[in-house]
């Protein structure tokens, strides 16, 4: 993980937030290429959420919603996590979670474990952020931060089914940011105080549950698998009954080989008609599907894929990372699916300071832009670029040298396999497109 952070951090992608204050903890900041990267995660979501089916549809409901959405959502009571304090060490631990945490004074050991450890009671802590609307404190009306955007799309349930003349199976598909007052955030970006999820919530008839279910773990497994995360790296695990939230009746994750462990990538859960019907008591808005040529109505029942954007990030970097000596100098490289990289294209040219090679490069960047990721380099010397460009995970460069000026040829050197090819300039465009369109998986790692 050390790697990764001091990458993530050295190229811009990840740093701590708040740093000139001495950061926060657990709030991290995203850089250009975390942008990027992340921007495209959630790209690749909602193409095989929405873009490549007919049955879902998109939604972007607001982070603070009515407080009474809350209570009936379970939130308000069940949302909680047991907490113990130790009076010695001074630190925080969650009660279920004592195997997993270290001892403040004897890191070795676990918290309960060594005769000076002093832990209180287990007490029930709520993880919602609260906060108030109007400038008046005390006249204020109290509301809560999302924990989970799952309930923006509840609530807007007969909304949606209506005017997207929708009937089940359908679904309605939603990314944005989520908050949890985490008792003990860490790991990076894997665990923080606020996050943003991409959830689907999946509506059928009660009676085709189990098979959507199924359909919905093996699908999601798809979809790390198609962005190039290498099968042995994941594995699904279907959670105990005392482990199941509130609201679900059968949970799998999708649990990704972390350099901390396996944990959790995704959840994709049973919900079965829990929240429908809780929203319909609490509101009075009969939240179910009626057909309106047969009459025939009833409460769908929900299957819910539920990913965090920054985890998926977490494990596309971590099954990215390489190091490989090439010519006896090492180098670092983040074999990202080329859909996933922040950047497609380099576009280097040679020699800086020959305005001819200069003039070409600026004017393939200019071309390549307009369709693509790319971006123009021309800081050093070619050999610490092409290092640089494989530390972000760019895929293919083309470098413009003496030879374009006389033929119109570019090399292009591909990442992974460190290939060099030479191609016409003006097919460039044509051939990062196709090769961007084919199939990607990564190369195998030595054993
Ligand atoms: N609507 C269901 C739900 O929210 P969850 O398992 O609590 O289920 C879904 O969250 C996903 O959101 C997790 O699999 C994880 O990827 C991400 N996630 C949850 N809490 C997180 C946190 N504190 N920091 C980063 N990601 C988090």
């Amino acid at each position: 993980m050390d790697k990764i952070v001091s990458l993530a951090r050295r190229r811009g992608f990840v740093f701590p937030s708040s740093e000139i204050y001495g950061g926060l903890g657990s709030s991290y900041d995203y850089g250009h290429y975390g942008v990027l990267l992340k921007d495209n995660v959630k790209a690749r979501w909602l193409e095989a959420m929405v873009r490549e089916r007919d049955d879902i549809v998109a939604l972007d409901s607001s982070i603070i919603l009515h407080p009474k959405v809350w209570e009936a959502s379970g939130h308000v009571s069940g949302f909680t996590d047991p907490l113990v304090d130790c009076r010695t060490c001074k630190l925080r631990f969650r009660a279920d979670k004592l195997d997993e945490a270290h001892c403040g004074r004897k890191p070795s050991k676990h918290p309960g474990e060594t005769p000076d450890c002093d832990l209180t009671e287990a007490r029930h802590f709520n993880l919602m952020f609260e906060t108030r609307i109007g400038p008046v404190e005390e006249t204020g009306q109290s509301v809560y931060l999302r924990p989970e955007t799952a309930q923006g799309i509840f609530v807007n349930f007969k909304n949606v089914a209506q005017l997207a003349r929708r009937k089940p199976p359908f679904g309605i598909a939603q990314i944005g940011k989520s908050f949890r007052n985490e008792i003990t955030p860490g790991n990076f970006i894997f665990r923080t105080l606020e996050f943003e999820q991409m959830e689907m919530e999946f509506f059928v008839p009660p009676s085709e549950v189990d098979e959507w279910f199924r359909y919905w773990v093996e699908e999601r497994v798809g979809w790390y698998d198609r962005y190039g995360i290498r099968p042995e790296s994941l594995r699904v695990r279907p959670h105990d009954a005392e482990e199941l939230s509130h609201y679900s009746s059968a949970t799998s994750d999708i649990e990704f080989l972390y350099p901390i462990g396996w944990s959790e990538l995704e959840g994709v859960a049973n919900r079965g008609t829990f929240d429908l019907t809780q929203h319909t008591n609490a509101s009075g808005t009969t939240l179910e599907w009626v057909d309106a040529g047969t009459g025939e109505r009833y409460v769908p029942a929900v299957i819910e894929p539920a990913a965090g954007v920054n985890r998926a990030m977490l494990a596309f970097l971590c099954d990215a990372y390489d190091e490989e000596v090439v010519a006896e100098r090492e180098r670092t490289v983040l074999r990202l699916h080329p859909r996933l990289a922040p950047v497609t294209a380099a576009v280097l040219p040679l020699i800086t300071k020959n305005s001819a090679m200069v003039e070409k490069a600026q004017a393939l960047r200019d071309e390549l832009r307009r369709h693509l990721s790319v971006e123009y380099d021309d800081g050093g010397q070619i050999g610490r670029r092409y290092r640089r460009q494989d530390e972000i995970g760019t895929p293919w460069a083309l470098t413009i040298d003496e030879q374009t000026l006389s033929d119109d040829t570019v090399t292009l050197r591909d990442r992974d396999t460190l290939a060099q090819e030479r191609i016409p300039i003006g097919a460039a465009l044509a051939h990062l497109l196709e090769r961007l369109g084919a199939p990607w998986s990564p190369p195998a790692r030595p054993r």
